[in-house]
């Protein structure tokens, strides 16, 4: 039996207020190891983005990571995981200065942010990004995808839905925060996306050179997911130095190869493409 399998065993027998309160109970005994993780990032945040920002790759943030730690980055949360180098509030870089950083990543973040804290955030990437500095979001839920996905009643993911019903609608629209029941509010989708969404926050923030692209997640098939590039400076002018950049993030997608962007849309300007799948 795989853990789900158990956790809705015990569902079953106990009831679901009881699961609750018993993690809840969970919680509380791993407030030492919190509180620990809690001081260790404290105390090792600074040196560790200090040494980073001496490296060859530059001060890389990696906001609401999770439990993904990702090695060569400042991997930051606002949980306590043991992820974590940094324990803070990834809607503001206020702890961060100007022209300091050279990537900023995210994975499936943004969409937890409330709001009022969207274009704050972008404002506050261009501004903490160095010359060459790069923002990599990947895993925002295309709402026109999702709504034109339930519409025609396309398959749903292999192995766990045969049409993509109404709870795979709101898995991507709410986050479906019931699954992470101690960090419900954090886990909850505060908004919805499509590319045109993503340009005019992008625009307001002050960005000029950006990539929209949509893609899908490994083992799904259909490219719910919004990613995209923005530049502080200058774009990249190559399908190849722009797949170079992603390519660290590859697990990320299901097929890296595939074209996500035509080459003929890769071009700079004042008006930045949205780029559209293949
Ligand atoms: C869906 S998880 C994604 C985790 C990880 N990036 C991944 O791809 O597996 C979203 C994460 O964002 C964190 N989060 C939400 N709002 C946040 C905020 N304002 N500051 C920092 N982290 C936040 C949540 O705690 C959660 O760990």
């Amino acid at each position: 039996m795989g853990f789900s399998d158990w956790k809705n065993f015990a569902r079953n027998k106990i009831g679901d207020n009881d699961v609750l309160a018993a993690k809840h109970v969970f919680e509380l005994l791993k407030t030492p190891v919190y509180f620990y993780r809690k001081l260790r990032a404290a105390l090792l945040w600074r040196a560790k983005a200090r040494h980073l920002y001496k490296t060859k790759s530059g001060l890389q943030l990696h906001l609401g990571c999770g439990d993904q730690h990702l090695p060569g980055m400042l991997n930051c949360e606002y949980r306590a995981t043991r992820a974590a180098d940094v324990i803070m509030d990834c809607g503001s870089l206020r702890r961060f200065k100007e022209n300091s950083v050279s990537l900023i990543f995210s994975s499936a973040f943004f969409e937890h942010l409330y709001r009022r804290q969207q274009i704050p955030l972008l404002k506050d990437c261009h501004r903490v990004l160095n010359h060459d500095g790069v923002v990599v979001f990947l895993m925002l839920p295309d709402f026109k995808v999702i709504a034109e996905s339930y519409l025609s009643r396309l398959p749903g993911h292999p192995g766990r839905s045969e049409y993509f019903d109404l709870f795979q609608v709101y898995r991507y629209t709410h986050g479906d925060p019931e699954m992470a029941p101690e960090y419900w509010t954090q886990q909850l989708h505060k908004s919805l996306f499509d590319r045109d969404a993503l340009r005019e926050l992008l625009l307001a923030a002050g960005f000029r050179y950006w990539m929209i692209f949509n893609y899908a997640y490994p083992n799904e098939k259909i490219p719910l997911n919004l990613g995209f590039v923005a530049w502080k400076n200058r774009p990249v002018e190559q399908m190849s130095e722009f797949k170079k950049l992603l390519d660290k993030f590859r697990p990320y997608f299901a097929d890296f190869n595939e074209p996500l962007i035509p080459a003929n849309l890769m071009a700079s300007s004042d008006l930045p493409p949205a780029i559209h799948p293949s």
